[in-house]
């Protein structure tokens, strides 16, 4: 008998301990604090600066240079990221756009060929009209690369026989 009681005691006690932690007393972000004016979430004082801030701005700033592993990492975020609007090739025909989103200006425009890759960092950081920042998902190293790989989907289309390098124009010149 005693045994049940203690089996019933401690059940209670489990459930106890379970609720607590599924309802935690806190605050949500936008409630209005007790303490201060204003909602809980507060502004960070003037003049701070976030951890990190520093070293992402040098990043965002500082293009790295062109390489093989640079243009690999732009193409596979290229894919993940922007291929389902802007399409394989960029071109802007995307899975997406397919399905209904506006169609964004091909990548192989005169406009786009002539902007800078700064153009398209800050497009990835801050959005442009319908398209949404990535700059939550894509940190701003693989936009540098995703910028890369993007100059290098439109060379694929504008490029001339004098950018291929002299011992392999051969091969292409007796290509069928
Ligand atoms: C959900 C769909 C979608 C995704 C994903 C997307 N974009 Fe876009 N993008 C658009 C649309 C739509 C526009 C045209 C927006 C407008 O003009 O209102 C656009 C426009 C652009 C432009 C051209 C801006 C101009 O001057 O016309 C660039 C560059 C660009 N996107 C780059 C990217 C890159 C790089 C990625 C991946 C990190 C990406 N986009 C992901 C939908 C998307």
């Amino acid at each position: 008998m005693s045994r049940l009681w203690l089996m019933a005691a401690l059940a209670t006690l489990l459930a106890a301990c379970d609720q607590n932690m599924d309802v935690q007393p806190r605050y949500g972000e936008y409630s209005r604090a007790p303490l201060f004016r204003g909602s809980v979430l507060r502004r960070p004082p003037v003049n701070t600066v976030a951890r990190d801030a520093l070293e992402r701005e040098k990043v965002a700033t500082t293009k790295p240079a062109l390489t093989p592993e640079l243009l690999a990492r732009g193409r596979e975020r290229f894919g993940i990221f922007c291929s389902p609007c802007h399409g394989g090739g960029g071109d802007g025909n995307g899975i997406i756009v397919q399905r209904g989103m506006p169609r964004p200006t091909s990548y192989h425009s005169d406009r786009l060929l002539a902007a800078d890759d700064q153009y398209f960092f800050d497009v990835i950081t801050n959005g442009h009209g319908a398209m949404y920042s990535y700059a939550a998902r894509v940190p701003p190293r693989d936009r540098w690369a995703i910028a890369a790989y993007i100059r290098a989907l439109q060379l694929s289309r504008h490029a001339s026989l004098d950018d291929v390098p002299p011992e392999e124009r051969a091969k292409l010149e007796s290509a069928p």
